[in-house]
């Protein structure tokens, strides 16, 4: 049987803006996992696709009213066409689970996708370069969310924090100072991404010089934010996870329900927090210490959180700047 796997992210600074060409930073949630097994089917042809959290099972050759169906099945397709594999002849079964609560912002579909391009290349005896899964899934992120920024699909792929700009090679980031030590409180309300987007499309459709002055703004926290890590500066980063905070809100996709819980991770200690993805729904995210995240995220949890998950980030060493393979799809891997 081959498997694979991949993290959840969370935006630490820049989501939205990122969409209209601003720099954001993301980070891998190693801990928040989705996998997926393949295995060939016994005595078919055919492939069937086992969503076990959704409680799911679809055939790749049916068409189906369900858009995670079609994501599922249109990972499956791609991946399939990459390794040069005809998705008729002969019988698959691929099983996905996930760790990642879905819908919240935490990259839940990416990290499915994702698991699922490795194992299929792993059952064809592949291993694809992360530009090349990234590249694979980026599809799929458009079938779930109409226009993605490709941020959700580059830190996934490379499972390292990035500094990713739409249209340039990501930039590999690391920490000079210790882990971040983030608190990740679900709202456990749905966020649909798409919708979250819209609507700030249709402001900057109302507003375009207003709208983009806070993108540029934005943008300037992201750039900040990268300097701050380089410095290991993890007060400086918090507060601008803060500021980044207050441009969401003012962008339309905060919630009272988020403001509630920013501020309590702020009362008690966090050196920032911020909702982090679309929005309107889904998660905040505070930045805390070893000393301060229990207080931290038992104060998100009174403040209206139906989960709070305490992760480390690492950076696995690399230094800031490096940059990363540059294998693409179409290029030898
Ligand atoms: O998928 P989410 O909810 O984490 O949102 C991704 C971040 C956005 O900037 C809102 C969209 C995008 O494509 O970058």
């Amino acid at each position: 049987m081959a498997t694979g796997s991949a993290a959840g992210k969370a935006i630490l600074l820049g989501e939205h803006a990122v969409v209209y060409g601003r720099p954001a930073i993301a980070v891998p949630l190693s801990d928040l996992r989705a996998t997926a097994e393949v295995c060939a089917a016994a005595g078919g042809d055919g492939v069937c696709i086992r969503a076990l959290d959704l409680g799911k099972e679809y055939d790749l050759a049916e068409r189906y009213a369900d858009p995670a169906a079609e994501a599922l099945q249109a990972t499956v397709r791609n991946a399939l066409a990459y390794l040069g594999v005809d998705a008729t002849a002969g019988g698959l079964a691929i099983t996905v689970r996930s760790r990642i609560p879905v819908a919240r912002g935490l990259g839940s579909g990416t990290a499915v996708a994702t698991a699922v391009v490795r194992a299929l290349a792993q059952h064809h005896g592949r291993q694809l370069p992360a530009p090349v899964v990234s590249d694979l899934v980026f599809r799929t992120e458009v079938i779930l969310h109409g226009a993605p920024s490709g941020v959700d699909n580059t830190v996934v792929a490379y499972e390292r924090p990035v500094w990713f700009r739409r249209g340039r090679a990501p930039e590999l980031l690391a920490l000079d100072g210790d882990a971040l030590v983030l608190a990740i409180a679900d709202t456990g309300v749905p966020a649909n991404t798409r919708e979250a987007v819209a609507a700030v499309g249709a402001r900057h459709a109302a507003d375009p010089e207003g709208i983009e002055a806070r993108f540029d703004a934005i943008g300037a926290l992201a750039e900040a934010g990268r300097a701050a890590l380089r410095g290991g500066d993890m007060a400086r980063l918090g507060d601008l996870m803060t500021q980044n905070h207050e441009h969401l809100r003012a962008l339309g996709v905060s919630t009272p329900a988020l403001d509630g819980i920013v501020g309590a991770a702020l009362a008690a200690g966090a050196l920032g927090a911020k909702l982090s993805g679309g929005g309107r729904g889904g998660c905040a995210i505070a930045l805390t210490t070893t000393t301060t995240r229990d207080a931290v995220a038992a104060a998100m949890g009174a403040a209206g959180a139906v989960q709070v998950h305490v992760t480390e980030v690492h950076t696995g060493g690399a230094r800031c700047g490096v940059p990363p393979p540059t294998a693409r799809i179409g290029a030898p891997c």
